[in-house]
């Protein structure tokens, strides 16, 4: 059985005294929920306390360099994390790829070095709105997560969970269907099956992520292929994210 997981992704938002307050206000309600593995990627600054206030919320770094420590300046490596408490990164969003530069080669460095640390990597992957109208969405797909996941074992892979977001849902109150999502989340799972096998892609997270609020996680959810979802904007309130948690159930 795979995990269903809510993920929480702020970006370059909260400081660390908000962050904290957030945190402890979600951990009081979702005390009662069970069955869903939940997780707060607030920005570096925040993850230290953020993690002696978390409960049952895990925490994610929103990125990540692949070597241990040197002459990186401006860079955090997998054992601060590691030292920390941090259990998730996510790796490859569309902003990193996008702002920052990120190639499929160094965000398939980063999953291989994530998960030689003990860190488990959530890699993002998705096209952009031309992409789509070109006809081109699961091409650009298929090279996110063939790049990305270039020479990881079935053992090490277990590890890894998937978050498809469309660019142009991110950000711009679009939401892609729960229809424009299931279908790539199956093909997804397909591809996974044949660079894995049938069981890992069965057993493989593959969260939704791109405008999820309170009005339609449960539609996108309750499809077949959509083990969750990675949040935004709507995971910044601990009401609006306690909801969306909830709507898994
Ligand atoms: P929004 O939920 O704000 O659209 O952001 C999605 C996202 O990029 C999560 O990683």
């Amino acid at each position: 059985m795979r995990k269903m997981i809510v993920a929480g992704n702020w970006k370059m938002n909260k400081t660390n005294t908000e962050a904290v307050e957030i945190v402890s206000k979600l951990n009081e309600l979702i005390a009662d929920v069970k069955g869903v593995e939940v997780i707060i990627g607030p920005p570096f600054t925040a993850l230290s306390d953020v993690i002696k206030v978390a409960g049952k919320v895990k925490v994610a770094a929103q990125n990540m360099h692949w070597e241990e420590k040197g002459a990186f300046t401006g860079e955090v490596s997998p054992i601060m994390f590691h030292d920390l408490g941090v259990e998730y990164v996510i790796l490859g969003h569309s902003e990193r790829r996008a702002y920052f530069g990120e190639t499929n080669e160094m965000i398939n460095k980063k999953i291989k070095s994530a998960l030689a640390h003990g860190l488990k990597p959530i890699l993002c992957v998705g096209e952009k709105l031309e992409d789509r109208e070109n006809g081109n969405t699961e091409n650009v797909v298929e090279d996110h997560i063939k790049g990305g996941l270039e020479g990881i074992s079935k053992e090490e892979f277990a590890n890894v969970v998937i978050a498809y977001e469309p660019v142009w849902a991110i950000g711009t109150g679009k939401t892609a269907t729960p229809e424009q999502a299931e279908e790539v989340h199956a093909f997804i799972r397909k591809l996974l099956t044949e660079l894995f096998d049938a069981e890992i892609a069965e057993n493989t997270s593959i969260l939704y992520g791109g405008s999820v609020k309170p009005a339609n996680s449960k539609e996108l959810i309750s499809k077949e292929n959509i083990d969750g979802g990675l949040v935004g904007g709507a995971s910044l309130k601990a009401e609006d994210f306690s909801i969306i948690v909830k709507s898994v159930l």
